[in-house]
């Protein structure tokens, strides 16, 4: 069980409050920089390969302390060895949290009810490993007696997510002669576009789902059978084109594919959570089972280092603590994550679904609605593409917005200098966000551009900005399967660590429920002709004004 502490009634909640308010709240980053020249040492972490430099924040070592006294006070230490001994923290499903089983090479058990549940991953690795193996060689053919050439991966939110980013991320490893796609949303268009790409005879299915009722995955699945059947004929023929990845074994028998085609996975995996389970079964076919290997034991390192290692020197806990104290004292709503390598332009959306869907939640533990913010809004697009769109709102907007800034030091491709050109952007952002431009500087600058004095009193504030925007840098050796697994698990384990301090589930997700049960009420009044009455005016107006305009 976990603790079930609000936040805000503990010592420490107390004493950050008055410390934001009497020592932080117009504090800036610069002086604090000016005050402690050593301060890049003092906060900033390696794990590995990995810099972690959270320097560029609007906190001292006091507010450090007090936030990690918050964390103590509420039991943060209990609540990791909670999840990690596999007790069933996700109380409002009775689940146990266990993904980390998925990428434990201790050669310990996992006890879950009183029995290691270590034997089933390592046999559903074993399987995803020589399917792959038979996928790769050829010895696995289609009904006509071809290789397999595609993978159409058919799942939504985190079973596609996760796979989604994992492969864009790793695209250098892909092995030759292999093309994953990937079919998540229910618009006929997504299935219809990637199905103009790829051959019955050389295309393989994943139906990715853990529940294996998913509406826009079976839909899609669905229609992806008929689209193979077309040319199979042949019902017998499906067994050689269909997986399924899904922890509902008597759904996927009803869907036509045969169990000994299933790779299974378990209750103990959050959707969300489960790239690193069978779900991952595009990743294994696409990079190969040793980058898989390798990217699990990457996140396995970063669990046993955010088990064991001291609060204070955690980069999990630091990176949550300090998204927290934005969130809850200076009250800001978003965060972005901005990752400078084009192969992780899905990083932020992953992580979207990572942080929103765990701890966008607004009752506590006991059930009670919380009086504070909890899970902010998270958003991004890779570097420097967000320079030329958005950025411009971060650095002189009247919202303050955290950020993430991600690079690896050696690129996948290093061309002339665009490697130097990225990484001096990633530089001078976090720079520009933290010093701004003052007023002195901006006028003289305009003065050596030979401006009149009236020009440059005119002009003069709309240069000025404030600088003081808070950034984290993480600066990576290279994206490598192993450094991705670690970076994930750090993100996870910073989404944990929030959830716990702020008192609530984050492995539940009842809020996606509703929409999911109304739209299944609505489908069958889209299918006739009559005039919709059952719902509001808005709703009911909606749709009988798309049942006149498809008529028309
Ligand atoms: O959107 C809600 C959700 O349940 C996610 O948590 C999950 O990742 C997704 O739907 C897909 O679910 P499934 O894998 O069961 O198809």
């Amino acid at each position: 069980m976990l603790p079930k502490i609000n936040p805000t009634t503990t010592q420490a909640w107390i004493l950050l409050k008055k410390h934001f308010d009497e020592e932080m709240n117009h504090i800036h980053i610069k002086d604090l920089f000016k005050k402690e020249e050593d301060r890049f040492h003092q906060f900033s972490l390696w794990f590995n390969d990995i810099l972690f430099d959270y320097s560029k924040n609007i906190i001292s070592h006091k507010t450090l302390n007090l936030l990690l006294g918050l964390a103590e006070d509420c039991k943060l230490k209990e609540a990791i060895a909670a999840m990690f001994d596999g007790e069933k923290i996700n109380e409002t499903e009775n689940r146990a949290v266990l993904h980390t089983a998925l990428r434990n090479f201790s050669g310990n058990p996992v006890f879950l009810d009183g029995e290691d549940i270590m034997p089933d991953v390592r046999r559903v690795q074993q399987q995803m490993k020589s399917f792959a193996e038979k996928i790769h060689s050829g010895k696995w053919k289609g009904y006509t007696g071809k290789k397999i050439k595609y993978i159409v991966n058919i799942g939504i939110g985190g079973s596609d997510l996760g796979p989604v980013m994992v492969t864009e991320a790793l695209k250098p490893y892909w092995i030759e002669g292999i093309q994953p796609y990937f079919v998540s949303n229910v618009d006929g268009t997504h299935i219809a576009e990637t199905l103009k790409k790829v051959t019955p005879e050389e295309t393989l299915f994943l139906i990715a789902s853990k529940t294996f009722t998913t509406q826009e995955t079976m839909t899609n699945a669905h229609t992806a059978r008929e689209w193979f059947l077309k040319s199979a004929k042949n019902e017998s023929e499906i067994a050689k084109h269909f997986v399924a990845l899904s922890t509902n074994e008597k759904e996927v028998t009803k869907f036509g594919i045969d169990p000994k085609n299933m790779f299974e996975f378990w209750d103990w995996v959050g959707g969300r959570y489960s790239l690193w389970s069978a779900i991952g079964l595009s990743i294994v076919l696409t990079v190969g089972y040793e980058n898989f290997e390798q990217l699990l034991r990457g996140a396995y390192h970063t669990d046993e280092y955010f088990k064991t290692e001291k609060l204070d020197k955690n980069i999990p806990v630091i990176m949550a603590l300090i998204g927290l104290w934005y969130t809850n004292f200076f009250g800001t709503q978003t965060e972005v994550i901005l990752p400078y390598d084009q192969y992780m332009h899905r990083f932020s959306a992953y992580f979207q679904q990572g942080n929103m869907e765990s701890n966008g939640k607004s009752v506590d533990r006991k059930g009670a609605g919380v009086s504070y913010s909890t899970g902010p809004v998270i958003w991004g697009e890779p570097g420097t593409n967000g320079q030329h769109a958005f950025y411009q709102l971060i650095h002189q907007g009247t919202v303050i917005i955290p950020a993430d800034f991600i690079a690896p030091a050696i690129s996948h491709n290093p061309i002339g200098d665009h490697h130097n050109k990225l990484l001096s952007n990633f530089f001078a952002q976090t720079e520009a966000l933290m010093n701004g431009k003052t007023e002195e500087v901006v006028k003289a600058e305009l003065e050596q551009q030979g401006k009149s004095a009236e020009e440059i009193k005119k002009i003069t504030p709309f240069k000025v900005f404030e600088g003081n925007r808070p950034t984290n840098s993480f600066l990576l050796k290279e994206i490598t399967p192993y450094s991705l697994g670690s970076l994930i698990a750090l993100y996870e384990h910073k989404i944990f660590t929030q959830g716990i301090i702020w008192n609530i589930f984050s492995f539940d997700q009842w809020g996606v429920e509703l929409g999911k049960q109304l739209a299944g009420n609505i489908l069958p009044e889209l299918e006739d002709d009559k005039t919709v009455t059952s719902h509001d005016s808005s709703t009911n107006g909606l749709i009988n004004a798309y049942k006149k305009l498809r008529k028309e």
